[in-house]
């Protein structure tokens, strides 16, 4: 089997005014010296994506959305379509983010939906699953990235138009982390899971990132688990230093 070519997004989230551009530049300038073997890729507020676009010009930073409306244009006030970004520069956008499944309410029909409106506009898809802490806690982690799964994932998903991140909620931004091994097992019920939805090839060659309180300290840690192919950044890619001190570990093929 070929070697699954990593992934590690930086999501700023909702954070990134002008100023925060110069953290692009000098990511972008961290990349041309010291290159990595990984794909990059930073999901800025969509006000900042044609700026960004720009600023990181003839490099290697790819662009992505953090959300996308599942309709293509129209009457819905304050969303984004997948065909506006990829308008404004972005290739990849994030669905189901368990910010967006908390905060907005979205059902996994829904974050199916946003993934289709990905594909159809041609980005890749970052589809998020991930238990809450008293999920976990009751034993049903698997359970619930299961059913995520089946009704997030469209039928049509392929190793190149879709990414899955695992998030376990109680890790985003706490400083908290599950164990290697918790990793492992997770990451690998994924890809069984994956098998039977969109059958072993595409299974076997698509990204699957961790994401949650990933950081410098401990990212070689994380990213050396099996079956995870990168990770999904939150806070760690505000600061180009941080960020690229997490792809480090893609240098000089330091992890699998
Ligand atoms: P964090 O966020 O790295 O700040 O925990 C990760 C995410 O929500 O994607």
């Amino acid at each position: 089997m070929t070697a699954i070519r990593p992934l590690v997004a930086g999501n700023w989230k909702m954070n990134g005014l002008t100023a925060q551009l110069a953290e692009l530049q000098a990511l972008q300038d961290r990349l041309a010296g010291h290159p990595v073997e990984a794909d990059v890729l930073i999901c800025p507020p969509a006000t900042l994506l044609a700026q960004a676009r720009w600023a990181s010009r003839g490099s290697e930073i790819a662009l992505g959305g953090q959300d996308c409306h599942p309709l293509q244009s129209g009457a819905h006030t304050g969303d984004i379509s997948a065909e506006i970004l990829k308008d404004a520069g972005a290739t990849a956008v994030i669905v189901g983010h368990s910010e967006r499944r908390t905060d907005h309410g979205e059902t996994d029909a829904v974050v199916r939906a946003k993934a289709e409106a990905a594909h159809r506009a041609g980005l890749i898809a970052i589809i998020c699953v991930g238990e809450t802490e008293q999920e976990r806690r009751d034993g049903k982690t698997l359970d619930i990235v299961k059913r995520q799964l089946r009704g997030s994932v469209p039928a049509e998903s392929s190793a190149t138009n879709t990414v899955i991140a695992y998030e376990p909620v109680w890790a985003i931004g706490s400083g908290l982390t599950p164990t290697p091994e918790d990793v492992a097992e997770v990451h690998g019920f994924i890809r069984a899971e994956l098998v039977q939805l969109l059958g072993a090839r595409e299974a076997g060659r698509l990204r699957i990132l961790y994401g949650g309180s990933v950081k410098p300290a401990n990212a070689k840690e994380l990213l050396s688990v099996k079956d995870v192919n990168g990770a999904l950044v939150g806070g760690a890619s505000l600061k180009a230093g941080d960020f690229d001190e997490i792809l480090s570990v893609y240098r000089g093929g330091k992890a699998a």
